[in-house]
This record gives structure tokens, sequence and C-alpha cells, in this order.
């Protein structure tokens, strides 16, 4: 049997029963591979590594070592959400990684987008191994690989994404969901009590908001784009039907503003956000959604006020010829 391929006798999971179910026969087959033994699991709070989390904690309780590594690239309020449903609601063994400086450090001053995702990436397995080196006795590397990883690549996490762990780990891997499509792993994390804004998160690119702060990162740009990028997430989830992704940019360049100090104007140089909201299917084309003038109008009014922002646009460009993010 290819160990690769679905089985073609496996049900889609698409109601709490089957995921209920799923959950039960997984739970037995990971305490029959692992044992008595440790496995190791880097946990970045995406949809597909918290459910594996969950699953493993069910099964193996703490003999599960999560590792969630802060790069200072994840939006407002994510590292403070992994501890706090890991850590204090499901009782996991978390190692928390303030990651923040290293990262940013390392990036100071690079612009070009490829380099910036490859040193998000070698950074991210370099923080990961050496926490790793650190512990002792483990045997397995827990993955959050999902079916559409294993038809897209070679059986590894998804293109880009920066999750790709260590090959020098010589670990037997744990793969849970690997059989799973996306809306499966969704319908399971909610059976599994994980909270909608983790289970319904939308898409995040692995170098999270690195390549969103377009061009060399600075620490006051990429602040300001995460509180921006809070602000969107909240008024345009309000909306009866959410788009597919919905975020910020925020661009290398200032524009005028004028702020008024004692009832007289004076010019300054400011940053621009741009608001970016999409449907797609695949990723491999988008379209615009409408989005009502008045949440435009709400937004701006919010995202004018921090620090060193004085403009906002939405960018209504499709995919092609615009790829849907701006690096
Ligand atoms: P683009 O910008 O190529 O984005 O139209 C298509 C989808 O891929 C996501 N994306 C990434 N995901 N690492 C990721 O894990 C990356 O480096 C990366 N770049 C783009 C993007 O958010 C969109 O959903």
């Amino acid at each position: 049997m290819d160990q690769n391929k679905r089985p073609e006798t496996m049900e889609r999971i698409t109601t709490p029963e089957l995921a209920e179910s799923f959950i039960a026969k997984q739970i037995e087959a990971l305490k029959a591979q692992i044992g008595d033994k440790k496995v190791l699991l880097a946990l970045s709070g995406g949809v597909d590594s918290s459910v594996v989390a969950a699953l493993l904690i069910k099964a193996v309780g703490d003999q599960l070592v999560c590792v969630h590594v802060n790069h200072g690239l994840l939006r407002k309020g994510e590292p403070e959400q992994v501890v706090r449903v890991f850590r204090e609601e499901l009782g996991a063994n978390l190692i928390y990684v303030d990651a923040v400086d290293r990262f940013l450090d390392k990036l100071a001053g690079v612009s070009d987008p490829e380099t910036k995702r490859k040193i998000i990436g070698k950074e991210f397995i370099d923080v990961f191994a050496e926490e790793a080196s650190k512990l002792e006795g483990i045997s397995f590397l827990g993955q959050g690989t999902i079916y559409p990883d294993i038809l897209e690549s070679d059986g590894v996490k998804a293109h880009h994404n920066v999750g790709g762990l260590p090959e020098e780990l010589n670990f037997e891997l744990v793969e849970p969901v690997k059989f799973l499509y996306k809306d499966e792993v969704r319908v399971v994390g909610k059976a599994l009590g994980l909270p909608d804004s983790m289970v319904y998160r939308q898409p995040f690119p692995g170098p999270g908001l690195g390549v969103r702060c377009v061009g060399a990162i600075t620490r006051d740009r990429l602040e300001a784009l995460r509180e921006a990028d809070a602000i969107v997430r909240e008024e345009i989830g309000k909306l009866p039907e959410t788009p597919w992704q919905y975020f910020c940019s925020i661009p290398d360049f200032q524009s005028t503003g004028i702020k008024y100090v004692d009832g007289k104007g004076q010019r300054y140089m400011g940053w621009a956000v741009v608001i970016r909201a999409v449907n797609t299917v695949d990723a491999v084309t988008a379209t615009v959604p409408e989005i009502p003038f008045d949440v435009l109008c709400c937004m701006r009014d919010q995202i004018v006020k921090i620090p060193g922002i004085n403009r906002v646009l939405w960018d209504i460009s499709e995919k092609p010829v615009a790829t849907i993010e701006w690096e």
C-alpha cells in the first residue's frame, strides 16, 4: 500500500460524528505508534499544527513537547493565544521561544523578498533545532502535513511554508492528519474543542507579516502593520460573508500628511497602509470582493490613528496580474 495515498475507503469527514470517530481511531493509532516515547511538535498556532497538537495531547498527554517559536512576524495576539489555549486550557507541555530580536536582527536592512523568506525559514529551523537539542529522549516529530501538501509537493509541508522542519533531526514522523483535506481538518479541530479563531483561521503565510512589511523590515513599521492588520481582521471579519483572505500590507514609502497642532497645520511624512481582501479557490487566481464603503471608512478612521500612518489605500488588483501578497 502506498503510505502517502489516502485510502479509497476513507469517508470524507463532514460532520461532528465522523470527526469524533476519526479522533477516537487516531488516538488509538497514536498510542500504538508512540508507546511511552516522546514526541516533539513545532506549534505555529495554524489550524494544522494545532489539530495535531490537540490530538497528541489526547493520545499521549505530556509525552508531547510543543515548541512555539515567536519570530515577531505573527499577528496581534497570536503568540498569547497559543500559550493560553495549549498551555493553560489543554495543559500541554509547551516551550515558548521568544526569538523576536533574533529574527528582526537577521532581517534588518534586507529588502529582497526571497532573501527575507530564506532568512525567516532558516532561522526558524535553527531555533527549532536548538530547542530540540536541549531535550532528551525525543523519538518522534509531529507534523501538521495535510493531504494537499502530499498532492502538491512531495509530502513535505506546503511550498514556501516556513513550517518545513530540519532534516537533520532524525526522528520518526507522526502525521495524524496527513490524509485530510483542509475542510476536514477544521471539522476535526472543532470537535477537539479548539477555538473558532484557530479552526477557521484564514490562510497566513509562513513568513507571516514579514512579506507584508514590504522591503526592509523596521520595528516601527512592523508594529504599525500589526495594529492595522488587527483592525482589518476585526472589521472585515464582521461581514456576513468574509473574503477568503483579508489583511493589509505596509509599503516602504512615505507620503505627506498634515496634522494640526494648536490650530496650526503641520506637514509631516507618514506611511500608507494598504487593505487587501481577495476571494479564491486555490490561490492561483483571485478576485476582489466588494467591501462596503462604510466598512472601509470605519477601518480608515481607526488605522490613521496608528502612530506613523497617515494614509489608507484599498488594493483592488486581481490575480493575475497582481499576486495576493505584496511580496
Ligand atoms: P501569492 O502572493 O503568491 O499568494 O498570490 C498565494 C497564497 O500563498 C500565500 N503565500 C505564502 N504562504 N509562505 C506561505 O506559507 C509564503 O512565503 C507565501 N507567500 C504567499 C498567500 O498568503 C496566499 O494565500
